[in-house]
This record gives structure tokens, C-alpha cells and sequence, in this order.
């Protein structure tokens, strides 16, 4: 795809446009009426997101609805620890579950390899949604961070603080970068073979960043970010590809985001120290409006979105979108609300 068809290829390439292009985190997903109807047909999560026909119809349903700058493939983070064995379910109103977590360096020693073809049914589902998105529509691949999925996988499930997993990391320290390692080289082919089928921009989910403290998150997550964007732009097959990086709350500096030479930094909704003066011209900027105003009036949703636009209104490369993924309480037309006064700015 050639950046001149989308807006949102020309905002990764940092220029300034009279409107910034839109999409949103988790845009396919449970606030949708059509989704819910979709989703009632499996028990397991994971094995809807296993059926690419059925990603592909679910990718689809926001543009229909909203008429988006962007697609995202329709699938999880938690597909690459399921294919090392460890067992992904998701419950109702629980998140995920590892059936196998990580509970021992033993654990870790014993680990099967990551074998990229064993998430073709990711694939399977890129290539499909790209060939029905409009041909102006890039498609977005994405992975986790090795630290976010590092962390679901020694924890077993979602948590506020990651507690364990933080013991965890410190008391055996060395294993720790070793399963980090696994996850880069993971992220890695798995990212490699998103953009063989047909993604046009990736996206990095740093969701668990937050809960590392500074030495922490220079050790065990921006060190393995770093790398893996530098691998990424040093093979043949991806090192034009626009690399998104979402991080919840990092505690670093814009300096070493920037650092980290992705393309754009997706900003979480209380990233207030995040210097934009220091970003300006060497990466673009996509974020950061609360998902929570999506649950008040109109009246606010238009004061908090255009205090964003003007915040940026200058800025060269900037995408609008949340701080954070739309939630199952939002109604879906606050959403279209949004989206039409974003493009009449
Ligand atoms: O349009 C889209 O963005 C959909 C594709 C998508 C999903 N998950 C589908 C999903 C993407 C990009 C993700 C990323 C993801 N998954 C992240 C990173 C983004 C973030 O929120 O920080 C994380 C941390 C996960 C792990 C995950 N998946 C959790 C913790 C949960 C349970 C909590 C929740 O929101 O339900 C999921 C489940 C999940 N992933 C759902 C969807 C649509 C809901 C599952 C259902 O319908 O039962």
C-alpha cells in the first residue's frame, strides 16, 4: 500500500494533516450489538479468534459502522503463550486464565519453541480481512510486548499490581530475561509473517508497562522493545512497515521512547509528562482521549475531544484515537458521535 491512499500511512510518516485520520483500540468488540450477536455462537474466546472467516467478519464491522481509517486484525495478544503450551481461556468476566502458567525456571527450561506456523490461523485471518478492507483501508497487525506477555504468563491472569510476576522476576532475574528473550525472537516471526499475509502497519501493546518501576522497565521491557523494533526494521521483509508502540504509564522519558526508533507512540490516557515539544518531528503520535468520556453527554465528549485536537492540531503526524481500548458499557453511537465531530474540526 502507498502512503498516498490513507491518511493514516501519511500521519505515520509525520505529515500534517487538515484532519487526522481515526481508529480506535479494541473498535471490534463487545459495546457492538453485531458482535455480541457473533460472539454468542462460541463458548471459548480463543476459539473464535481460531475461525478467520469469522475474524474477518468482526475486523469488518467497525468500518461498516464508522467508516475508520484503519483495520486491526481481529484476533488477541495471548495467541503466542497458547502456542508455547501454556493454555489460554478466557471466562466470563474474569480475563484470562493460564491453564499452564509459568511457575518455575524449570518451567521456563522446559518451554516448547515458538513455531510461527502454528498461529497460521492468525494469518489466515490478516490476509483474509485485507482482502476485504477498501484498498484505502491499511490493515494493522499486532503483537504484546515480550514484558506484556512475559507478565500474563507467569501471573496466569490479569491483575492490577502483577505481584507474583514482579517476585517472580526479581528472585530469578536471569530466566526471567531468558523468557523475555523466547517472547522478542516470538514476537519477532510472528510480527514477520502478520506483514508476509498482508499487514500494512503493526502495532505494539505495552499494556502492563505500568506496573514495573523505572530500573524495572529499562530492564525488562524497554531494553526487549528496543530490540525487537531494530530487528524489525533490519529485516527485508518489515523494515518498511510503520511500528505503532502502545505503553500503559511507562516510567521512562520521552527521550528513551523516542529511542526506541518506532514510528509512532500511542499515548495512554494519563501520560501527562510525556514531552510533545521533544517528539515533535522524529515520531508520530497517536492517543490519547480518555475511553470514560465516551460514557458522558455529547456536550462533553466534544469538549474533551477538541481540547486533543488542538492540543495536536500543529503537531506533524498525529491519529486520532483513545488512551486506552473502547469498553463493553460505551454505546455504539456515541462512538459515531465522535468520529463525525473528529472529522469536522
Ligand atoms: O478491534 C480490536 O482491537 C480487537 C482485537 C483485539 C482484542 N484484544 C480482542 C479481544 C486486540 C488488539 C486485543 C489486544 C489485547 N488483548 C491487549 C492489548 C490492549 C489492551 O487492552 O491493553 C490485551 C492486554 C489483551 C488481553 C486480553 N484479551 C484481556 C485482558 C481480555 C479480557 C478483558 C476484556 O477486555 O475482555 C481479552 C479478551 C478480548 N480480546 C476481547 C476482545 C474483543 C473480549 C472477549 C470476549 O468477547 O469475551
Amino acid at each position: 500500500m502507498n502512503n498516498k491512499s490513507s491518511i493514516l500511512l501519511k500521519a505515520l510518516n509525520k505529515e500534517n494533516l487538515p484532519t487526522p485520520p481515526i481508529w480506535y483500540m479494541r473498535q471490534a468488540g463487545r459495546y457492538m450489538p453485531e458482535y455480541r450477536q457473533v460472539r454468542k455462537k462460541f463458548k471459548n474466546f480463543l476459539d473464535m479468534c481460531k475461525n478467520p472467516e469469522v475474524c474477518c467478519e468482526l475486523a469488518l464491522q467497525p468500518i461498516n459502522a464508522f467508516n475508520l481509517d484503519a483495520g486491526i486484525l481481529f484476533s488477541d495478544i495471548l495467541t503466542i503463550p497458547d502456542a508455547l503450551g501454556l493454555e489460554v481461556k478466557f471466562e466470563e468476566n474474569k480475563g484470562p486464565i493460564f491453564n499452564n502458567p509459568i511457575k518455575s525456571i524449570k518451567d521456563i527450561e522446559n518451554l516448547k519453541p515458538f513455531y510461527p506456523e502454528s498461529l497460521s490461523y492468525v494469518y489466515e485471518a490478516v490476509s483474509n480481512i485485507k482482502n476485504s478492507l477498501p484498498n484505502n483501508i491499511p490493515l494493522i497487525g499486532f503483537t504484546g510486548s515480550p514484558w506484556t506477555l512475559a507478565a500474563y504468563s507467569i501471573e496466569g491472569r490479569s491483575s492490577k499490581d502483577f505481584k507474583k510476576t514482579i517476585n517472580f522476576i526479581k528472585t530469578h532475574e536471569k530466566f526471567s530475561h531468558m523468557l523475555l528473550a523466547k517472547f522478542s525472537d516470538a514476537c519477532f516471526l510472528y510480527i514477520r509473517e502478520q506483514v508476509k499475509s498482508g499487514a500494512d502497519v503493526i502495532q505494539i501493546f505495552d499494556s502492563w508497562a505500568n506496573v514495573l518501576d523505572e530500573e524495572n522497565f529499562s530492564n525488562f521491557s524497554l531494553q526487549y522493545l528496543k530490540s525487537l523494533i531494530s530487528a524489525l526494521k533490519n529485516d527485508t521483509i518489515t523494515k518498511d512497515i510503520p511500528i505503532i508502540l502502545f505503553l500503559r504509564s511507562p516510567k521512562c522519558s520521552t527521550y528513551e521512547l523516542i529511542n526506541t526508533s518506532t514510528d509512532c507512540i500511542s499515548l495512554y490516557t494519563d501520560m501527562q509528562n510525556f514531552q510533545i515539544d521533544i517528539a515533535s518531528g522524529k515520531v508520530a503520535i497517536q492517543g490519547n482521549l480518555d475511553p470514560k468520556t465516551l460514557l458522558e453527554s455529547k456536550d462533553i465528549i466534544k469538549k474533551e475531544s477538541y481540547k486533543i485536537l488542538n492540543k495536536f492540531r500543529d503537531y506533524p503526524g498525529y491519529i486520532f484515537n483513545l488512551g486506552h481500548g473502547l469498553t463493553p458499557n460505551i454505546n455504539p453511537d456515541n462512538v459515531k458521535f465522535l468520529t463525525d465531530i473528529v472529522r469536522e474540526f
